[in-house]
């Protein structure tokens, strides 16, 4: 494992070097463009080899911080002698050979912030303890699922380059800690805390939660190591013989953590099995107080297991001679399908009815449908049928209806009906005839009860016991809610917008 490059000196040397990175204009902004262009012009940057004199300080900063070598004489013409002295002084640069500059980590503005992580090493060729980098297209769609609104506590597990935990920290929460089992990471994450002029972040080093001990949080964020391996892999990477062992202890170990109403996010690889999808194992692991907490899982994707295992032996994760001990794997695992996933585990703030909830993603899902389903299913829990009873109601504007007809002595017969939708997430749900009949027509002006009395009023339906039939009424709309065929007023997903058109962040 490589040494621990950077150094901890006063924070006034933080602050001057972030004071130097913020005059020179190395920002998200300039950064993107640049390696847009760099990209653009296939220029690629060979890891220690000398640039040509950069045009400007956020070029030159931008170089040196994804690999590139830089000549003293041009960082002190550009820059200046202090600032070079400071960047060594935080071990972020090195003089090697003499009069060539190259940085020692790889440096990032990213969302307000300066986060260090990892060079990515020639060939891939990772250490175990490899410090994750922010910009990565998995941590990407991490990020756009966490919650980051006001908060007292907040936790990123598994936190890697601490990216979350410092979003958090830097926005939202009035204290927020990244912890990870490896000590690189969190000495990373303390540092891009410090470079980024944060005093309310703590990186703490140990597994799970053990680091930090009885502290209990408003939200926590993970993004844990998931790819099914067969033997130990780097500590970033692999999470046992299904991809979940880190997933289901920081789900295990959970109880005790999450103040009332407290989020836990998570993205994830995990599995359905043979009559144990995910969700309902996610809820086992939760053990004993499991009826304390909700879930609601929204699928990413699909990968077929064995489509899975050709890729990586495709890209040599896996040797062809491994394939024998992967089908008894999948066997005893009794494993279904392979999936990509986020899913939120809340915490009950008062004692009701647990709910667990799955929803596929479609062109139009993203994190704020993942929300509207928590806020409706928990709607739905506090208040049962009275939810629907009380609201006004109005249908989906893009549901369509499609009907099953058999032939029957001549004629077609209607055998069943289906309501579709693909916002807020796609679905497919077969109606009942009143339900079918009553849809259109929601208009968003009569409450499920007055809804109910017109259909009596009108004949639609009799009821023998007029209790029993308004809730099996009410249950029936709560269905088409949670399903998004119906809006609940108050409660309506949020308008649809396609998926890549998205800035969540
Ligand atoms: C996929 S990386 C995610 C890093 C960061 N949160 C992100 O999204 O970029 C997973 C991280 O989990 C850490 N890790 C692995 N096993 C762990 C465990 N048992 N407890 C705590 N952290 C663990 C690894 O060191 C790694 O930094």
């Amino acid at each position: 494992m490589p040494e621990i490059p950077v150094q901890f000196p006063g924070q006034q040397v933080f602050d001057r070097a972030r004071a130097f990175f913020e005059t020179s204009d190395f920002n998200e902004a300039h950064f993107n463009r640049l390696r847009s262009e760099w990209k653009q012009a296939g220029f690629t940057i060979k890891p220690g080899a000398l640039a040509p004199k950069p045009d400007s300080r956020a070029h030159m900063l931008t170089l040196l911080f994804n690999d590139a070598a830089i000549s003293e004489s041009d960082f002190v013409e550009l820059g200046n002698r202090q600032a070079l002295d400071d960047l060594k002084e935080l071990g972020m640069v090195v003089c090697s050979p003499a009069g060539v500059l190259t940085s020692t980590v790889r440096t990032r503005p990213f969302r307000g912030l300066y986060v260090i992580c990892d060079h990515e090493p020639p060939n891939r060729q990772f250490a175990d303890d490899f410090v994750f980098p922010p910009d990565d297209t998995n941590t990407f769609n991490y990020l756009r699922y966490v919650a980051f609104s006001p908060c007292e506590a907040f936790l990123e597990a598994c936190g890697g380059s601490g990216i979350a935990a410092l979003i958090a920290a830097s926005r939202c929460a009035e204290r927020s800690w990244s912890s990870d089992l490896a000590e690189r990471s969190t000495v990373f994450a303390r540092f891009s805390a410090a470079l980024s002029g944060l005093s309310n972040f703590t990186a703490v080093r140990g597994d799970t939660y053990e680091p930090v001990q009885d502290r209990v949080f408003d939200r926590i964020a993970v993004h844990p190591p998931y790819v099914p391996v067969l033997r130990h892999s780097f500590i970033f990477h692999g999470g046992g013989l299904d991809g979940e062992q880190i997933t289901r202890k920081h789900i295990t170990d959970l109880h005790g953590r999450l103040k009332p109403g407290g989020r836990l996010y998570c993205r994830c690889g995990a599995t359905d099995r043979k009559g144990a999808p995910l969700e309902m194992r996610i809820r086992q692991w939760l053990g004993e107080h499991e009826s304390e907490y909700d879930i609601a899982l929204q699928v990413l994707g699909y990968v077929e297991p064995w489509r899975f295992l050709m890729k990586s032996v495709r890209t040599g994760r896996t040797r062809p001679e491994e394939l024998a001990e992967w089908g008894n794997v999948l066997e005893e695992l009794q494993l279904e399908t392979l999936l990509m996933c986020v899913f939120v585990v809340q915490r009950h703030e008062e004692k009701r009815t647990p709910f667990t909830v799955r929803r596929e993603e479609g062109p139009y899902s993203g994190p704020k449908e993942l929300d509207w389903l928590l806020e409706i299913e928990t709607a739905r829990s506090r208040q049962g049928v009275e939810h629907v009873l009380s609201s006004r109601l109005k249908v989906n504007p893009t549901v369509t209806l499609s009907m099953v007809n058999s032939a029957k002595q001549g004629e077609w017969e209607l055998r069943s009906q289906f309501a579709e939708v693909v916002h807020p997430h796609p679905l497919k749900m077969e109606l009942d005839p009143l339900s079918a009949f009553l849809l259109p027509g929601l208009n968003g002006q009569s409450t499920g009860r007055e809804l109910f009395h017109s259909l009596v009023e009108q004949g639609a339906i009799s009821p023998d016991d007029p209790q029993e039939a308004i809730r099996n009424f009410a249950t029936g709309l709560l269905e088409m809610a949670s399903s998004g065929l119906i809006f609940v007023e108050g409660l309506e997903p949020p308008a649809p917008v396609r998926n890549e058109s998205r800035n969540d962040l």
